[in-house]
């Protein structure tokens, strides 16, 4: 095993999450401005680049590697990708590779990404109802996601579906989705609203604190908290009627940084050590400068030693401009 990658919190890191592209097919409301300016492709770093870097972080201890986009299925050869680094699985010193998507192109990628390695996939989906959905995500069908859900199951994969909380649509949903997550076996985790990027609308207005949504939940099922915390953002309830895991990732109620166990990294190579941070390292400088790794792998235990403690997100009437200016589909949450 190689040097593991601690902070100066103590916090050791054993979760990548690596952008492939801050493309996207969707426009979700809260994510992204309806006009986006993207990246040039020169600045995006290839495939190839996007392996060694992956690498290096599992030489460096990483367990677990999640990726992300935008939309990281909309990446050319993205399958190539999930082959290369699902080498690192089985004995490699990976034990997880797996993805975020939107599901849109779920229904071509499922098998090709099993076979690659994948073993469980987190699908974003704020509701079942298609016109609800299409708003939300300007133009999206739901029924793409529910055609690629068919195949994630077909070809074995296990299944988180997220849902950012809204204002004024989850709790209208809710209860729908977490049927829906019962019956097909998924688990189900709730967001909140982070105040990322300019995405125009009034993010004061669909913030929805999951305190608020839990205590309506609770009405209706029984939630049995599972102590455990595997050092993500997330906290997990047993639903008894389903048997399904609800996870409540709750950046603006309850901090979760004390036990951060990740970095991310995005298309262009910039390792953001905190979502809720600019503060940042260029990681592609060194990685295109040289093929020796030591420069990259050295640039990579310094700003993982320099990870910020923690973000400060608040929503409320006096903070309406956003707290960071970049949009979360940059680093993939
Ligand atoms: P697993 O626990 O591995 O299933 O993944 P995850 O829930 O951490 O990842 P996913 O990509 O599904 O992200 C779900 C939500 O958690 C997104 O809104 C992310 O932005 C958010 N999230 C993930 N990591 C962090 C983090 O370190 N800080 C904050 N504030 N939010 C995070
Ligand atoms: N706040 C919280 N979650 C967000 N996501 C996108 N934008 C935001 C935001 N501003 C979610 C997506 C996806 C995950 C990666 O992040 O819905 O599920
Ligand atoms: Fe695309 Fe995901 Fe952002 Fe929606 S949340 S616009 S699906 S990157």
């Amino acid at each position: 095993d190689g040097p593991a990658l601690v902070d100066r919190f103590g916090r050791t890191i054993r979760y990548l999450r690596l952008s492939v592209t801050d493309r996207c097919d969707l426009r979700c409301v809260y994510c992204m401005a309806e006009q986006m300016t993207f990246l040039p492709k020169a600045e995006v770093l290839t495939l190839e680049e996007l392996d060694r870097l992956g690498s290096l972080f599992v030489a460096r201890g990483v367990r677990q590697l999640r990726i992300t986009g935008g939309e990281p299925l909309v990446r050319r050869n993205v399958v190539w990708l999930f082959e290369r680094l699902g080498r690192h699985l089985d004995g490699g010193g990976l034990d997880e590779l797996t993805l975020t998507t939107n599901g849109s192109r779920l229904a071509a990628f499922a098998g090709p990404l099993a076979r690659a390695g994948v073993r469980r996939i987190n699908v974003s989906l704020d509701t079942l109802d298609p016109q609800t959905y299409r708003a939300l995500t300007r133009g999206g069908d739901v029924a793409a996601v529910m055609a690629g859900l068919d195949a994630a199951v077909a070809a074995g994969l296990r299944v988180k579906i997220n849902t950012v909380a809204l204002r004024g649509v989850t709790e209208r949903d809710i209860d729908r989705l977490i049927g829906f997550c019962g019956d097909r076996g998924f688990d189900l985790t709730l967001i909140e609203t982070m105040p990322l990027g300019d995405v125009a609308g009034d993010r004061t207005e669909r913030y929805l604190p999951l305190d608020a949504l839990r205590r309506q939940i609770a009405a209706r099922w029984t939630l049995d908290d599972i102590p455990d915390r595997t050092g993500g953002p997330a906290r997990y309830a047993r639903i008894a009627e389903t048997g399904g895991r609800l996870g409540f990732i709750t950046p603006l109620t309850q901090n979760f940084c004390a036990g951060c166990n990740r970095v991310r990294v995005t298309c262009t190579g910039r390792l953001f050590q905190c979502l809720g941070q600019e503060t940042h390292v260029d990681l592609r400088a060194p990685l295109r400068a040289s093929a020796d790794d030591d420069a990259v792998g050295q640039a990579i235990e310094a700003a993982v030693a320099a990870k910020p403690w923690g973000h400060d997100f608040v929503i409320d009437a006096e903070h309406r401009t956003p707290a960071l200016s970049r949009h979360m589909s940059v680093t993939g949450g």
